[in-house]
């Protein structure tokens, strides 16, 4: 896939990283253009790349006790959201690959941005990342208005984009150093406990080429650590895991976000999101179809209801003529029938189906309601949605 021409490529990015000499721009839209693209640097590079930014927006933001105009700080700090846009579209040609999104991600969360492949889902954190230029809308980072402030919102930022990369003849730690080299000097500092943190103290000696997906992937996070980061963005962090690493990655992140910081992960993975997110945003062909605490979303899905019944086919066919008719599905199983209840729907609905299918004359011997899965639920929508028009 060629980058279109307004692409920011990660070489910029690491360009900027690898030479001193380049001057430090505020926005990456201002960056000269490098051919070669390569995602996966980005992550890490994003996470080293800004210590100058750093130390001058924090100097800002400490000698204000009121926000001058153009001053993120004081206002940043107040925003509740630790990802916030408004309408942000990115086309490709005729592919829009993220569409009016409308994103917003509580701090202090670990936040599930979860759809398909193909969904948008590298492509809005490349936007959000300033890797890429969005075609429309507005974002803030931390409460930081981008790509006005990118520098303070990147300071307090680690990402991973796609696959995390490093150094494959240099060992785990020695990659940690030169990408703290370019931080503040309590960065190499982080170095040891981060590698206990994410497991991978023992192995920091060894050489990357010889890590495991798994191993690659905690090493990512431990790069993010590195700034001491509020917010962490992960573009699928289970990916190429076997159980064990999903795990460990899970309760990673779970220890991350007990400690106040807002994780953000993209996923085509349910189940993962399930387990390990508060909320999600569920997203199809770059639109966000639905967003917020998987217990409330759950709350609004459908609920199946399994009916053991006498007559299958007849009881199926009695609630077309009642008000019943226009609110239920019900599709005749070997044992009774299964229906399909509409979100939200109470225990009144239920009485009511069996009252038709006593007065039916219908013998029922047992009624279940099955609360949906997020995935299943997911299934359904993102199915409808990519049915042929
Ligand atoms: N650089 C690019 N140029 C053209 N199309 C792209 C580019 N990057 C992504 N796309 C398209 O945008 C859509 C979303 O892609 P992506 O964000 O990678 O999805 P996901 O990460 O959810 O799998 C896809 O249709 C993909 O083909
Ligand atoms: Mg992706």
């Amino acid at each position: 896939m060629q980058p279109r021409a307004d692409d920011v490529p990660s070489s910029r990015v690491a360009h900027l990283h690898l030479s001193p000499a380049t001057p430090r721009t505020r926005d990456a839209s201002s960056l000269p253009l490098l051919e070669g693209s390569d995602d996966r640097l980005i992550a890490t590079v994003l996470v080293v790349r800004l210590p100058l930014a750093a130390a001058v927006a924090g100097r800002g933001i400490g000698m204000n006790t009121t926000t001058l105009p153009g001053t993120p700080g004081k206002l940043a700090a107040q925003s509740r959201w630790a990802v916030e846009t408004h309408g942000l579209t990115k086309r490709f040609g005729a592919n829009i690959a993220v569409n009016g999104v409308e994103l917003l991600v509580p701090r202090g969360s670990a936040f599930g941005y979860l759809g398909p492949n193909g969904a948008g889902k590298t492509t809005l954190i490349r936007v959000l990342l300033g890797l890429t230029h969005a075609d429309a809308g507005t974002m803030s980072l931390l409460g930081y208005l981008v790509p006005r402030h990118r520098d303070a919102a990147l300071t307090r930022i680690g990402a991973i984009v796609d696959e995390p990369r490093f150094h494959g003849h240099l060992t785990g730690r020695q990659n940690l150093r030169l990408l703290a080299a370019a931080r503040e000097p309590a960065a190499r500092d982080r170095i040891g406990p981060i590698l206990e943190r994410v497991g991978l103290a023992h192995r920091a000696d060894d050489r990357v080429s010889k890590y495991s997906m798994g191993m690659r992937q905690r090493l990512g996070v431990a790069a993010c650590l590195l700034g001491d980061p509020q917010l962490l963005i992960l573009d699928e962090p289970m990916n190429g895991l076997d159980p064990a690493g999903i795990a460990q990655m899970r309760d990673m992140i779970l220890s991350l976000v007990a400690e106040g910081r807002t994780v953000v992960l993209s996923s085509h993975l349910l189940d993962e999101v399930e387990r390990t997110c508060g909320a999600v945003a569920i997203v199809d062909r770059g639109t966000i179809i639905a967003q917020g605490p998987i217990a409330e979303l759950l709350a609004g899905a459908p609920v199946a209801l399994v009916v053991e019944c006498s007559e299958p086919g007849r009881a199926g066919a009695l609630f077309a003529g009642t008000t019943l008719g226009a609110r239920v599905g019900a599709v005749p199983s070997a044992l009774g029938l299964e229906i399909t209840l509409p979100g939200g729907a109470g225990r009144d609905v239920i009485a009511e189906i069996n009252r038709v299918l006593v007065a039916g004359g219908i013998s029922v011997y047992r009624l279940q309601p099955v609360q949906t899965s997020l995935e299943s639920w997911f299934l359904q929508i993102t199915s409808r949605l990519g049915d042929p028009e």
